[in-house]
């Protein structure tokens, strides 16, 4: 008995081994010796965290599953300081719209949207070791507005919001989305590959034309689902702010948002929502930016919650850009239409 019972936990802990090892080739994940071990035991710790949701989700007792990512070697603390939207001040806001929800008509909403099939989302980006969600939000709504006024879908440089957008907004060390929206506002944002992301904050340098300009932006009123889903079926994608913890080793499903609370510190991107036909859950469609290794292909599904007031935060500061010309140029079929004045195409 007592001879099986060592068998058994040697064959556990070697398999435990040949994981991590695996992990950091397909991670490409380099220690020095000393943080070999520590990296080792934080790893094994969280395998058994995903090991363990996911034995639940085999029982249907949760509905999403995890997975070994690039942040399998963090722990919650480690991962938590990477992602930094700071919270909102709205002493710090000002001029700002919110939503006015009669302005829409709630019999209009879809059953379900996933703008992606609208081709108004951009690939999925990955931010890597800067705490920039706050731009990547800002630029994911911008693209979806410009998108759906223009029919070019382009995306837009954060590197350019992380430089230059400065005021208020700390780069790497976290921002404001509304912030990222108005500098979009007062001076336009030029596209990814003519100021490309370097995951660090570098000087603001002089871009070439600008793609995109915003006209404002609109902040929805806090926790209330039924005003993030019109925004979301009626306006388009929109900028949101989540509690990231719990979805360290996320990988498919839909998030129940446990260990989830509204302390909001990663901007993210509302793409779409809908409904699991069988288990009849509702749920919100987000795009991340932590690559296309993390979750359903970048991806992310968080249920709605049951009293309207939203899971992990996620409608306590959203907001969206209205009025997004294209000032500059735009790429029709490849080629480059200059234009010196913003003038709303229609093709
Ligand atoms: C919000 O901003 C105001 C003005 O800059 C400042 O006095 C206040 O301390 C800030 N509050 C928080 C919670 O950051
Ligand atoms: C939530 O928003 C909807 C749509 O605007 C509104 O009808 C409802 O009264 C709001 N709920 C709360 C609690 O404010
Ligand atoms: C909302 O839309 C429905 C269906 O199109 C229509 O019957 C209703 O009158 C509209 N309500 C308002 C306030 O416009
Ligand atoms: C819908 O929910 C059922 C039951 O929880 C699950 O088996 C199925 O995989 C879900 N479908 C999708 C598309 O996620
Ligand atoms: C809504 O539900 C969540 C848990 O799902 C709870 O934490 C929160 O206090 C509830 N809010 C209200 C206003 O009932
Ligand atoms: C600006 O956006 C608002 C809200 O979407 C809209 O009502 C208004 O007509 C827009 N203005 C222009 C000039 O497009």
């Amino acid at each position: 008995m007592k001879i099986i019972f060592i068998l058994t936990l040697t064959a556990y802990f070697s398999q435990a081994e040949v994981t991590f090892r695996s992990f950091q080739v397909q991670h490409k994940k380099k220690y020095s010796a000393l943080e070999l071990t520590r990296r080792e035991q934080i790893f094994n710790q969280n395998l058994i965290k995903i090991q363990k949701n996911n034995e639940k989700y085999r029982k249907g007792l949760v509905s999403y599953q995890m997975g070994i990512n690039q942040f399998s070697d963090l722990t919650e603390e480690e991962f938590s300081s990477r992602f930094k939207t700071l919270p909102l001040n709205n002493t710090k806001l000002k001029n700002v719209l919110t939503q006015d929800s009669n302005n829409f008509n709630i019999s209009d909403l879809p059953e379900s949207i996933d703008w992606r099939e609208k081709g108004i989302v951009t690939e999925v980006k990955d931010q890597g070791l800067c705490g920039a969600c706050w731009a990547f939000s800002a630029t994911g709504a911008l693209e979806g507005q410009l998108a759906l006024n223009y029919k070019t879908l382009i995306p837009i440089s954060e590197q350019q919001l992380i430089d230059c957008d400065t005021k208020v907004n700390v780069g790497c060390d976290g921002g404001y989305i509304q912030e990222a929206l108005q500098f979009a506002t007062t001076n336009g944002l030029t596209t990814e590959e003519n100021y490309p992301y370097i995951q660090a904050r570098g000087y603001c340098r002089k871009w070439k034309k600008n793609v995109v300009r915003g006209g404002g932006y609109v902040n929805i009123l806090p926790y209330n689902e039924t005003d993030l889903k019109l925004a979301v079926g009626l306006m388009g994608p929109v900028s949101v702010a989540i509690h990231s913890g719990p979805f360290q080793f996320y990988q498919s499903g839909i998030h129940s948002g446990a260990a989830c609370t509204d302390n909001v510190d990663h901007g993210v991107l509302v793409v779409g929502y809908g409904k699991n036909t069988s288990s009849q859950e509702e749920y919100w469609l987000l795009k991340n930016s932590w690559g296309t290794s993390w979750g359903e292909n970048g991806y992310f599904k968080l249920a709605m919650s049951k009293n309207n007031t939203g899971l992990c935060g996620i409608a306590k500061q959203s907001c969206y850009p209205i009025n997004v010309t294209n000032c500059g140029y735009s790429l029709v079929q490849n080629v480059l239409v200059l234009g010196l004045v913003c003038i709303k195409l229609f093709f």
